[in-house]
């Protein structure tokens, strides 16, 4: 699986220039992409900017020699290249495997481009159809009322627990996650406006309408074949709401 991530990173990386302000995305599949882009820092072919999505991502960002900067210190970014955990045939995302969702979500909203890297295992017919839980970041005193609506909303809600630490998960944010599974979700957009409207809910890994490229890294493992799937980006926040 690793050749298939790392040759849909470098086929992302190909399409970052110099000057340009790059969001880097967490997991392991970006890690490919922020390694290339070190490598040719490092070489002097690239001059970039970079802004992590996580603690870990920044770990890797800085020993890659990749210059970085925070979201408070600009106003936008040029490409965000980041992984997915489904991918569905509109380009919609389920993000939040390694719970920085709510960052990832801020810097590929700043980008101009936000391009997706994925091996072929993240292609689904429909999101949630692995079921794969949808992540959910909740302020604390907000869990046991944030676990009723969703599962108003037909979710089976779990507090995502750690490894290496007893009881929850606490994000980069400070912030517990609820792993909600809802099974096959038939209408993302509606689901992911609902999540986004329950009051404590900080952010939720269903990416609606957000990218505007999905790089698939296809088997044979031994010369991995590259797909790129172009989408219109449908939602853009602008002027106070999602548009
Ligand atoms: C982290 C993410 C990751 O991009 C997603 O979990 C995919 O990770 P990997 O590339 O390791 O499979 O959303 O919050």
């Amino acid at each position: 699986m690793d050749a298939l991530k790392r040759a849909a990173a470098l086929a992302a990386v190909d399409q970052v220039e110099s000057g340009m302000v790059v969001g880097l995305g967490s997991g392991t599949t970006a890690a490919f992409a922020i390694q290339a882009l070190g490598e040719r820092v490092r070489q002097g072919r690239l001059r970039i900017v970079g802004v992590p999505t996580s603690y870990d991502t920044r770990t890797l960002a800085k020993a890659c020699g990749i210059p970085l900067c925070d979201t408070i210190d600009i106003d936008r970014i040029d490409i965000t290249i980041d992984g997915a955990d489904e991918v569905d045939p509109a380009g919609n995302l389920i993000k939040g495997g390694g719970g920085a969702h709510v960052m990832e979500k801020l810097v590929a909203a700043l980008a101009r481009r936000f391009i997706v890297i994925v091996d072929e295992s993240k292609l689904v017919p429909i999101l949630g159809g692995r079921n794969y839980p949808v992540p959910v970041e909740v302020i604390a005193p907000a869990l046991p009322f944030v676990t009723r609506c969703v599962q108003e909303l037909g979710g089976k809600a779990t507090i995502r627990n750690g490894s290496g630490k007893l009881g929850p998960v606490i994000s980069d944010l400070g912030h517990p996650i609820v792993n909600v599974d809802f099974g096959p979700i038939a209408d993302p957009l509606r689901l992911s406006r609902q999540l986004d409207s329950i009051p404590g809910v900080v952010g939720h890994g269903l990416f609606i309408g957000m990218c505007d490229q999905v790089i698939v890294g296809r088997s044979p493992a031994e010369s991995p074949k590259v797909e790129v799937r172009p989408f219109p980006r449908t939602v853009r926040y602008s002027g106070g709401e999602w548009l």
